[in-house]
């Protein structure tokens, strides 16, 4: 069976309410009892300073044993307060009684039938007495008197007081102090769930972004603003997600890369492969065309034909070296080079490639720029892929602007941009793939190699590119590699 789950709310809640009611309860219940004790002892003073009156008033006729006279004088106090009155003599027998005792039952008994009685001498004593079928509560309060200075008793006085109005009172101040406790409670309650409310709602907000942050949601941001340790728990927990997130794309990127390295790695065993087995045979081929060409007696036409054969060989050739070059893992031959010089003899390189179109090359170099240290062949053939894909992207006429300067002080920059044809959005991010290519002559490694370099170098290479406006490609680089 499924265990009854309460939260953190609610059980708050009941926990502080149970607190909260038993604490009102406690604090009632003293101060009723103290209250409810304090009218008893009002009302038995009131008790014993009635009866002292009393005494006091028909001390005289008393004295003179006149019945008559204390009878007239009591029958007249009586009313729904002062219930009965007794006169007892010095043998403690009733003396003279108000005709109301006669509604009472078993009240003539004096308190004082033994002992030494002194002047202090005080008796109370509450009881339930039945008055035409109903029940009364009376405050009973018997006091001796004495005459003069004698040290004897002369008699005593009894008298009954009802209690209802005390009883009244007391229920009266029972009830305020129900209503106020159960003001205080209600009070208290409201306060504990409120109170919970506030204590409970960042943890709420804790655990729906901690379930959403398990579910794979690294970027979701847990908003606890409470101040409290709940609030720098969150912030922890947001830093954590923010590593994580980090190592995520880390590895995602390191995955990519290693994927990445296995398909050149793979590329580059077959390529290589199949170009040692062509290299032989096509020297060979490329040879043989020669020696036949060298032959003085062959037709013009035999001539042409031939031509364009080793033309068409020497394309395979080419090939073959850039499928090599590609392929062929090899080392940094590091040295302390300046980076326009190598720009300068790149430029130089692809010179011939100019004849025919009208491309301006416009130059712009940091002045002072201190050398770098990079293999310089490999990076002049990252500036000569670069500048003949920006030839071969002008049709006719355009420029080609070269931009060479500090990126701060541990990187240089190189910008090679052109005006040429530009590459569509939707093969941009094919470009830098080895054998992509969108030219009938073209292998597609030309970039490939160019990235395998500059990353060699621990650089950077990265393309912005629009259709028909141009293509600019930016390549960072460390002025020493670690
Ligand atoms: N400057 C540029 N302007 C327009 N398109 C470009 C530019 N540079 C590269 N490209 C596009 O990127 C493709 C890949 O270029 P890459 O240099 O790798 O191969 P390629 O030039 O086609 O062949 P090759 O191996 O002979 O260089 C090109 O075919 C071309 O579509
Ligand atoms: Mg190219």
């Amino acid at each position: 069976m499924k265990k009854k789950r309460f939260s953190i709310k609610v059980k708050f809640i009941i926990y502080v309410t149970l607190l909260i009611i038993s604490l009102v309860s406690l604090i009632l219940f003293i101060i009723e009892k103290r209250e409810v004790n304090t009218i008893f002892e009002e009302s038995k003073n009131k008790g014993f300073l009635i009866a002292k009156n009393i005494a006091d008033l028909n001390l005289k006729p008393f004295l003179f044993w006149d019945k008559k006279g204390i009878k007239e004088n009591i029958e007249k106090q009586i009313d729904n307060k002062l219930l009965y009155i007794i006169f007892y003599d010095k043998e403690n027998k009733p003396f003279v009684a108000t005709d109301s005792t006669k509604n009472f039952k078993g009240i003539y008994k004096s308190s004082y039938l033994k002992g030494n009685i002194t002047p202090e001498h005080r008796y109370f004593n509450s009881l339930n007495l039945k008055k035409n079928g109903k029940t009364i509560r009376v405050l009973e309060v018997e006091i001796p008197i004495f005459a003069g200075d004698s040290k004897s008793k002369w008699g005593s006085v009894k008298i009954g007081l009802s209690l209802e109005e005390m009883y009244m009172e007391i229920r009266r101040t029972r009830l305020i102090l129900l209503l106020l406790g159960g003001g205080g409670i209600i009070i208290g309650i409201i306060s504990a769930i409120i109170l919970a409310q506030r204590i409970t709602n960042p943890i709420k907000k804790l655990v729906e972004g901690t379930i959403k942050i398990s579910k794979g949601d690294f970027t979701y941001k847990i908003n606890i603003t409470s101040g409290d340790e709940i609030a720098d728990l969150a912030e922890k927990f947001n830093e954590m997600t923010s590593k994580l997130l980090k190592s995520k794309k880390e590895i995602e990127e390191a995955n990519k890369k290693l994927i990445q390295a296995e398909k050149l790695a793979s590329i580059g065993r077959i390529s290589t492969g199949i170009a040692h087995e062509i290299r032989n045979p096509l020297t060979s081929v490329k040879l043989n065309i020669q020696k036949v060409l060298n032959d003085a007696n062959i037709k013009d036409d035999e001539r042409e034909h031939l031509g364009i054969a080793l033309e068409g060989i020497n394309q395979i050739d080419k090939i073959v070296k850039d499928i090599l070059d590609f392929a062929r893992v090899t080392r940094l031959n590091l040295d302390e080079f300046s980076l326009p010089s190598i720009i300068e003899e790149s430029i130089k390189l692809i010179s011939n490639e100019l004849k025919g179109k009208k491309i301006t090359i416009e130059k712009s170099f940091e002045s002072n720029l201190p050398t770098i240290i990079v293999d310089a062949d490999k990076l002049r053939q990252v500036f000569t892929n670069l500048l003949m894909n920006s030839i071969e992207a002008i049709e006719r006429k355009g420029k080609i602007k070269i931009i060479a300067g500090a990126k701060n002080r541990k990187f240089v920059k190189i910008i090679i941009s052109d005006t040429g044809c530009g590459i569509p959005s939707e093969i941009l991010p094919e470009i830098f793939e080895p054998f992509f290519t969108t030219k009938s002559s073209g292998t597609g490694l030309g970039l490939a190699n160019a990235k395998k370099i500059i990353e060699q170098h621990k650089g950077s290479i990265q393309v912005f590119s629009e259709r028909g406006k141009g293509t600019t490609f930016e390549i960072i680089i460390p002025r020493r590699p670690k």
